[in-house]
């Protein structure tokens, strides 16, 4: 009677065992067709996110990280004024948070940025001597890259480079080391990390204009001459109801020319309030970004600049424009995260 009811027991048991696997499993199935990453990986493209290290100890925002994302870029902490603020003195802690997190979660990350006019410590700034600056950008390079050689997939090596008349920025990098200083800085990529994809990455470059004209000429020279670039990244900070027409015709004559393009920092913001017009038609404009990577083979990634409203850089830099992600403030999922996993293919 006893070992029946045992053996009556475990069967029940192992019956409740087995249907609630089945359950996690249907679960998860649902899951993966549903989510940006596993819609993303059906074309065999990855869904990125932009993330500080200090995100990582918010258990509701992690839970969206890890369901929803399959790559990282760091949004501030791999930049020259967290990696080296003073000459010399390196600081990983919250990349290398970061970089942890994405191997846990089988994540690809995107290393940003190596050399950048922004965010640069004060004493990079201020140097005039050309033989001194070359030193301290190829010594920062050497030691982000390579600290992170093998975990970076891909690297925004120069960020933001051109303007948008086409002309180069008056950064202290074009001012002191001239042209030459981008590819240099390529070359100085590719012996860091031999195995990462270097990216050139910028702004207003979405559509055919003078600006993205400049990157596309100087993307073919650096092919042409077999300077090391693999990959050009669009940020695409963009506004809702104000696409560019011709964002797709814009990636595929970079594919065209041998590289990997990619949609870096996406985000698509409005005027404050948000509401159901404006949210309808961000939603429309998700679906034609994700519509014009899709329609180009080489194009093997899209980013978006954070998770939620309630992270994007937006509202402190844009007056009185932010809603510009795909889950609001409160993090619940906007008519934008449906749209952007159908257009897909989820
Ligand atoms: C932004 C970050 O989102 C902010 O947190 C920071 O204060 C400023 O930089 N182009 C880039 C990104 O390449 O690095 C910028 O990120 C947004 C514009």
């Amino acid at each position: 009677m006893n070992r029946h009811r045992m053996a009556l027991t475990a069967a029940t048991v192992s019956a409740a065992v087995a249907g609630g696997i089945a359950l996690v499993a249907t679960a998860m199935a649902s899951d993966a067709a549903t989510s940006l990453g596993a819609a993303a990986a059906t074309s065999g493209r990855t869904f990125g996110v932009a993330v500080a290290a200090g995100n990582l100890t918010d258990q509701q925002y992690v839970g969206l990280l890890d369901t929803q994302f399959t790559g990282i870029t760091p949004e501030n902490d791999m930049k020259w004024e967290v990696t080296e603020p003073a000459p010399g003195d390196f600081d990983f802690a919250a990349a290398d948070a970061i970089v942890a997190h994405a191997k846990d979660q089988n994540q690809e990350v995107r290393g940003h940025t190596l050399v950048w006019h922004s965010q640069l410590p004060g004493y990079v700034a201020a140097l005039t001597d050309p033989a001194e600056l070359q030193a301290a950008v190829d010594r920062h390079i050497a030691e982000v890259a390579g600290h992170y050689r093998g975990q970076v997939a891909y690297w925004d090596v120069v960020n933001e480079a051109f303007v948008d008349d086409g002309s180069r920025r008056d950064s202290v990098f074009q001012q002191v080391l001239g042209d030459g200083y981008i590819e240099s800085a390529f070359r100085a990529a590719r012996a860091a990390d031999p195995d990462a994809k270097l990216c050139y990455n910028d702004f207003n470059t979405e559509g055919v204009n003078a600006h993205s004209d400049a990157v596309l000429a100087m993307v073919e020279d650096f092919v042409d001459r077999g300077v090391p670039i693999d990959c050009v990244g669009f940020q695409a900070h963009l506004i809702t109801g104000a696409l560019p027409p011709d964002i797709q015709a814009n990636l595929a004559r970079f594919a065209a020319l041998g590289v990997e393009v990619q949609i870096t920092e996406l985000d698509i913001r409005m005027q404050l309030p948000a509401d159901e017009a404006k949210l309808a038609q961000q939603a429309a404009d998700y679906r034609s970004v994700v519509a014009a990577c899709l329609a180009v083979e080489k194009c093997s990634s899209i980013t978006v600049w954070q998770v939620s409203d309630r992270e994007s850089w937006v509202p402190g830099v844009f007056a009185g424009q932010g809603a510009a992600l795909l889950f609001d403030e409160q993090r619940a999922e906007k008519p934008a995260l449906a749209a952007t996993v159908a257009a897909l293919g989820g």
